[in-house]
């Protein structure tokens, strides 16, 4: 039962991208983190894994619904038009504040959503990861912005913080941030 539920959810990701071998890696996350401050607009600076026919001018906005979950609006501009898509996070455990859940539909679980490292008013490095059965795992990786372009230190700063958490991100792509601010 609970297997056929993984394959269903993890099958169109896995189309995605190359599966890895083994359990999650466990990074450490972001010390004391404040919910309320990683709040607001955020834009797509890189991400893992390579998508080529995703949409451009991916942006996320964070707005604080209780002291423990937030609204989650996330755009982007495929084929000349805007598309939005609306979820709900959640700190899980408030022991550990920097690993929320995110839900994009009332019918799928929480997808973890993991803030490695941030400094609130630049920079943040965010993970996702599924364990499938323990055999092997899926995952996702964010470099996100307060701006759209960020400085390139800055960038190899947060790609260093994956993989000194042994987090494969050989695959990241640069998102495309350019030309956004005319159409919208
Ligand atoms: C983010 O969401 C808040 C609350 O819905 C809204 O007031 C604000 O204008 C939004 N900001 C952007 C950049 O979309």
């Amino acid at each position: 039962m609970k297997f056929s539920i993984a394959l269903v959810f993890v099958l169109p990701l896995i189309k995605a991208q190359v599966p890895h071998w083994g359990p999650c890696p466990e990074p450490a996350v972001q010390p004391a983190f404040n919910l309320k401050q990683f709040m607001g607009r955020w834009f797509e600076i890189a991400r893992l894994p390579a998508q080529f026919e995703k949409g451009q001018c991916i942006e996320t906005n964070f707005t604080l619904t209780t002291d423990s979950s937030i609204r989650v609006v996330s755009s982007e501009i495929l084929n000349g038009e805007l598309r939005k898509i609306e979820g709900i996070g959640v700190i899980e455990d408030m022991k550990n504040p920097a690993k929320l859940g995110i839900s994009y539909s009332y019918v799928l679980p929480y997808s973890p959503y993991w803030i490695l490292s941030t400094d609130y008013v630049n920079v943040a490095v965010v993970y996702s990861c599924t364990d499938v059965l323990r055999l092997f795992h899926v995952d996702f990786a964010w470099i996100l912005g307060r701006t759209r372009t960020l400085p390139d230190a800055t960038i190899m700063k947060a790609t260093e913080i994956f993989v000194n958490n042994n987090i494969d991100v050989l695959r990241m792509r640069p998102s495309k941030q350019q030309g956004c601010d005319k159409t919208l």
